[in-house]
């Protein structure tokens, strides 16, 4: 089970611009757990529909600020808002490279890039879950300027919803996310597509292995798009990855697979000391952060055989 992190000093509020899916789920979820949280969106409708979540309304934001934005509203969302000069920023984008060089570029290390591993092919306020983020994986980005108490203060963020952190560079998150995220998609894309030129028939009798293999391209196109094009290069290397594989003799890819799909691994428990090689080794080991204490964290690796 997850503990939760024994405060060091008082947890600041936390303002989410976009309260969508994400946002919304991750500032009801918050407001639930009795933590102050206020927020920003366009749409006069999210905004109610968060209001009556237990989310203060307003324009004027301070402690943790997490942008839930599209990925094309990134640069943008924080126009015409009033930021505290000693905010730490945030935010939730599927893709972490462009979006940390811009926002490092305007908030230096105040600036924590952050991916949670949730989400469904649903979007908007509607689809807001208070369970959304609890036993996810969440990627933080432990930048070389990234200054690490506002790191650390994130990552309780994460963890007061249940979520377990993964420190990450961006680098290193979106060249993982192209292999198990973006080409998904595509792949998904693909395989609807080629099934619909197979005819009716084919459409008729899809079942399971049809539906699981194209869930994801059910999401809103605009969205899928922008999270490819936002990791194009990784995302090619990663689909060309998969083509090789492919050239394999089917026996042996499927054997292969089938290995990868059914490995087991135990978890080690560790505790890493507040340091941002020590913090950077879990994540890149497989592992994860679920509690911080007042000068380390603890989590877990894989178990190496
Ligand atoms: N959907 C997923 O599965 C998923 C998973 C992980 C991360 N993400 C990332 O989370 C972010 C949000 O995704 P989502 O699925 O919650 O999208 P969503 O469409 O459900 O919600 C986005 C919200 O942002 C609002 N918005 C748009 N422009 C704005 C602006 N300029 N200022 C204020 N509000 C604005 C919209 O009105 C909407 O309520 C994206 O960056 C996405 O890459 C999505």
């Amino acid at each position: 089970m997850t503990s939760f992190p024994v405060p060091t000093m008082p947890a600041p509020p936390v303002a989410v611009v976009g309260l969508g899916q994400l946002g919304g789920s991750l500032a009801a979820a918050l407001a639930a757990g009795g933590r102050e949280v206020s927020g920003w969106d366009v749409d006069p409708e999210a905004r109610e529909a968060a209001a009556a979540r237990g989310v203060t309304i307003t324009r004027e934001l301070a402690g943790i600020v997490v942008l839930a934005v599209p990925l094309s509203a990134m640069n943008t969302a924080l126009e015409g808002l009033t930021i505290d000069p000693d905010a730490t920023i945030t935010d939730l984008g599927s893709v972490k490279r462009p979006v940390v060089a811009s926002l490092e570029a305007a908030f230096g290390g105040r600036f924590v890039g952050g991916h949670p591993m949730c989400g469904t092919e649903r979007s908007g306020h509607a689809a807001t879950d208070l369970t959304l983020f609890a036993g996810a994986r969440w990627a933080l980005c432990l930048e070389p300027g990234t200054e690490l108490p506002r790191w650390l203060r994130v990552a309780e963020v994460a963890l007061a919803v249940g979520a377990e952190v993964v420190p990450v560079t961006a680098a290193e998150h979106d060249d993982a996310v192209a292999a198990i995220s973006h080409v998904p998609h595509l792949l998904a894309a693909a395989l609807a597509a080629a099934a619909a030129d197979s005819g009716p028939l084919a459409l008729a009798l899809a079942a399971g292995s049809f539906r699981d293999g194209t869930r994801v391209i059910g999401s809103d196109p605009v969205f899928v798009t922008a999270m490819v094009e936002g990791n194009a290069g990784p995302t090619a290397e990663a689909l060309a990855r998969v083509q090789a594989e492919l050239d394999r003799p089917w026996p042996e890819l499927i054997a292969v697979g089938h290995a990868v799909a059914t490995r087991q691994s135990a978890r080690r428990a560790v505790r890493v000391p507040l340091e941002r090689a020590a913090l950077l080794a879990v994540g890149r080991a497989g592992g994860a952060v679920t509690s911080r204490l007042a000068a380390f964290v603890e989590g877990w690796v894989p178990e190496t055989t």
